[in-house]
């Protein structure tokens, strides 16, 4: 197979696992990942077929949904199918380990430059239109409020803190996480894309208590 039909064939596999998904980890979230990883890696340099296939398998190791082994032994099961060598496998599973975000102040290091993409796409995926969008739906199934002023956001400080997060607003989760990201971005792309998208957000906040309060 050439990397071409081996990344189709990873969407579709990956569409497939994915499909009915509805908390912001469907496929059309590693579909924008996908997408973004490509247009900012153009600008950097990396291998491209580590980019993709890393963007498109990026979430079947996440904690929420897998166990962080079972999620990997997923993967490498996957790309051993298609006859990738432990190389590369190697490679790929090591990116996606980097990408994931653990926390206001967890220092989440990436050991590549493919890892540097993939995690600026990801985090791309969760500011701007489409994070406050992500950020509602997430928040509608764990049955959390929109806000709640007597509710204050804390910065985590471990992982294992982050997780458990408490009865928190969605608002929160912006101060928590997604109003932090612009300062994380690795890439000149990233980091320019993540600027619009943040004044987006700060945009809508500013509305959004204005009409809490009847103000606009
Ligand atoms: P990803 O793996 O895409 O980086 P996460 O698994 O952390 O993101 O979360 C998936 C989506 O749900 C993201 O858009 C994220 O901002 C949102 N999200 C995660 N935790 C919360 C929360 N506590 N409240 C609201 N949205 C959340
Ligand atoms: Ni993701």
């Amino acid at each position: 197979m050439t990397n071409d039909e081996i990344i189709k064939r990873t969407a579709e596999f990956i569409e497939g696992e994915f499909k009915g998904e509805s908390t912001g980890h469907d496929w059309w979230h590693i579909y924008r990942v996908w997408k973004d990883s490509v247009s900012i890696g153009a600008k950097e340099n990396v291998d491209m077929f580590l980019v993709e296939m890393s963007a498109l398998l990026h979430d079947l190791s996440d904690f929420k949904f897998n166990e962080e082994k079972e999620g990997q032994n997923k993967v490498v099961a996957f790309l051993a199918s298609l006859g990738l060598d432990d190389e590369i496998i190697k490679r790929i599973t090591l990116i996606i380990e980097d990408i994931s975000f653990k926390g206001a102040e967890v220092d989440a290091k990436t050991r590549s430059e493919e890892a540097k993409v993939v995690q600026d796409a990801d985090r791309l995926d969760a500011i701007g239109a489409m994070g406050i969008a992500r950020a509602f739906a997430y928040g509608g199934k764990v049955g959390r409020p929109l806000y709640d002023p007597d509710v204050r956001a804390t910065m985590h400080k471990s992982f294992e803190d982050y997780k458990k997060h408490g009865n928190s607003s969605t608002i929160n989760h912006f101060y928590e996480k997604l109003l932090l990201l612009k300062n994380k971005m690795n890439t000149k792309t990233g980091k320019e894309l993540a600027q619009q998208r943040h004044e987006f957000m700060e945009i809508f906040l500013d509305r959004f208590y204005k009409e809490w309060e009847g103000k606009a």
